[in-house]
């Protein structure tokens, strides 16, 4: 068969190693999927700037539309970032031209991921986003495909790197907020604005997205209970201490007589639980199954080799032919989101 062409929009930490990670393991996803796969053309910003990659192999795009509408490609890699703007029109654009996309983004998912689910269907191509929740793990195919036979209660954990990190290095190392923060942007963790990461939004978006695949409902961002980590301090964590717990923000999505509760807040974990071994930029996910009963994963949330791994696998799914629904199943036959009364702390 002929190659699968791919055009990778955003060429910043994630695009960069997705880039690196295709010219590493090209052979073995061509051995693994029975296709072949290339980055033909490119996207970003700034063309001139130094990602330590050699873009001149490439065809390039200024405006990221006209790549995912472009001939030369058959999949359209999103790894710009935001809600709107050119994301959202690149990725709208390349489903209705018929082409695969695969995103790492969760702000466009939490807000269109329903819409767009529905426009893929109706092209037959796939909408892939293992790298939009919880960075390298496969958390979007353990819940979509792995835990397809489970009647699902409840989704939680740890779903953004950039606050754990902040809140086990202010734990252990008694650095400042603000210096932490500066470290995990300095690392490639953060988001382009990180008030996103620390008041919470991101785990929000996450657990939007984690919410439909598990309970088959309409993805439903706006009725989280939302409360970051700015208000923790040096304090506040060495109270917990003292008390035999630690803080971490979670998100928890769980099913409930009276519909579905969603909520992101910071959370006192007693030491002696899994989860508040999860440090630094680890996240973790925990799946209550009736079946299979409960599955935790774990691994680096954020930072572009592992988000690069996930993106990659999808390329891979793409590459043999994986038409899995967007959100488990027909995006059209979702129900629509029952909010439960709200019960917080
Ligand atoms: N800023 C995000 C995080 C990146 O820190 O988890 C991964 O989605």
């Amino acid at each position: 068969a002929n190659a699968l062409r791919l055009g990778v929009a955003g060429l910043g930490t994630v695009g960069a190693s997705v880039i690196r990670l295709l010219d590493k393991q090209g052979n073995r996803i061509a051995v693994n999927s029975g296709q072949a796969v290339r980055v033909r053309a490119v996207s970003a910003r700034d063309k001139s700037r130094d990602r330590g990659v050699d873009l001149s192999r490439f065809s390039w795009f200024q405006d990221p539309v006209d790549l995912a509408r472009s001939d030369e490609i058959d999949v359209f890699v999103e790894l710009i970032g935001g809600d709107n703007g050119p994301a959202e029109a690149s990725v709208r654009a390349a489903l209705e031209s018929g082409k695969h996309v695969v995103t790492a983004n969760k702000a466009l998912l939490a807000k269109h991921g329903v819409s767009l689910a529905i426009l893929a269907e109706s092209k037959g191509v796939s909408l892939c986003y293992e790298a939009a929740v919880a960075g390298g793990i496969p958390i979007v195919k353990t819940l979509r495909e792995s835990m397809a036979g489970n009647d699902i209660s409840r989704v939680y954990g740890i779903l953004n790197g950039t606050c754990n990190y902040i809140l086990t290095r202010m734990e252990t190392d008694g650095i400042s907020f603000e210096d932490c923060l500066a470290d995990a942007q300095r690392l490639g963790y953060a988001e382009a604005d990180p008030t996103f990461d620390i008041e919470g939004n991101d785990t929000a978006h996450k657990l939007a997205i984690l919410t439909s695949l598990a309970f088959g409902t309409k993805i439903s961002a706006d009725d989280i209970y939302l409360e970051g980590i700015t208000s923790i301090t040096t304090a506040d964590i060495q109270a917990a201490d003292e008390l035999g717990y630690r803080i971490k923000l979670l998100g928890v999505a769980q099913r409930t007589d009276s519909g579905i509760e969603q909520r992101v807040h910071p959370t006192m974990v007693p030491k002696s639980s899994a989860i508040a071994r999860i440090d630094g930029v680890l996240n973790a996910v925990a799946v209550d199954g009736d079946y299979v009963g409960e599955i935790v994963l774990v691994g680096p949330g954020a930072g572009g080799n592992a988000t690069a791994s996930a993106v990659v696998a999808d390329i891979s799914d793409i590459a043999r032919g994986d038409l899995t629904p967007v959100l488990g199943m027909p995006a059209r036959d979702l129900e629509d989101f029952t909010q439960a009364g709200m019960r917080v702390h």
